[in-house]
């Protein structure tokens, strides 16, 4: 079996949570191995294989990823208490580059003028993980409903 057989992919349940998460999380490090985390609400999905991520000002991710490819990603939909965890290779786009206005073309829209994209980073997905809130385990009759309101209490806000 080659690297790519055992490639993980976004299925509809992953691409969902992408959408109802409000950013993600993106995890490099350096050609040292120091670790780098910061947020990113700008991003989504391409296909199912790979997620993309708008560099508006994101600098260090950048350079990291020249230096050493391989990322992971976290995001988490914060009143589901759910996520997930992707590992992949990630490779900086340039606007100057074909595949910029085709893998970014939902990051433009997301983004706006008012927030000009540097560089797509597109990642490759090779293997995805669940993200469970510890009350999965500890209170598994908690319905989604539930889960939700103890959500919306935690961060005192309630949906429109
Ligand atoms: C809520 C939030 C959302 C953000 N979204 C983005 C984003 O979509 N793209 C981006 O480049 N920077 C975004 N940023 C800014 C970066 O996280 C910030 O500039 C960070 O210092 C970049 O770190 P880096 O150079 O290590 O990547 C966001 C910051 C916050 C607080």
């Amino acid at each position: 079996m080659s690297s790519a057989d055992k490639r993980q992919h976004l299925n509809e349940t992953v691409k969902n949570e992408i959408k109802n998460s409000v950013l993600c999380w993106l995890a490099t490090v350096d050609a040292g191995g120091t670790p780098n985390v910061t947020p990113k609400e700008i991003f989504s999905y391409v296909g199912n294989d790979r997620i993309v991520i708008a560099d508006i000002a994101s600098s260090n991710s950048v350079r990291n990823i020249r230096a050493q490819p391989r990322v992971c990603v976290s995001f988490v939909d914060v009143f589901r208490q759910r996520g997930f965890k992707i590992i992949g290779t990630a490779t900086v786009i340039a606007p100057e580059e074909e595949n910029f206005a085709i893998l970014g073309a939902e990051l433009l829209q997301m983004a706006g003028k008012d927030y000009p994209i540097r560089n797509v980073i597109s990642i490759e997905v090779e293997k995805v993980s669940r993200i469970w809130a510890p009350s999965y385990a500890l209170f598994p009759e908690r319905t989604e409903e539930e889960r939700m309101e103890s959500g919306y209490a935690i961060y005192g806000v309630r949906p429109l």
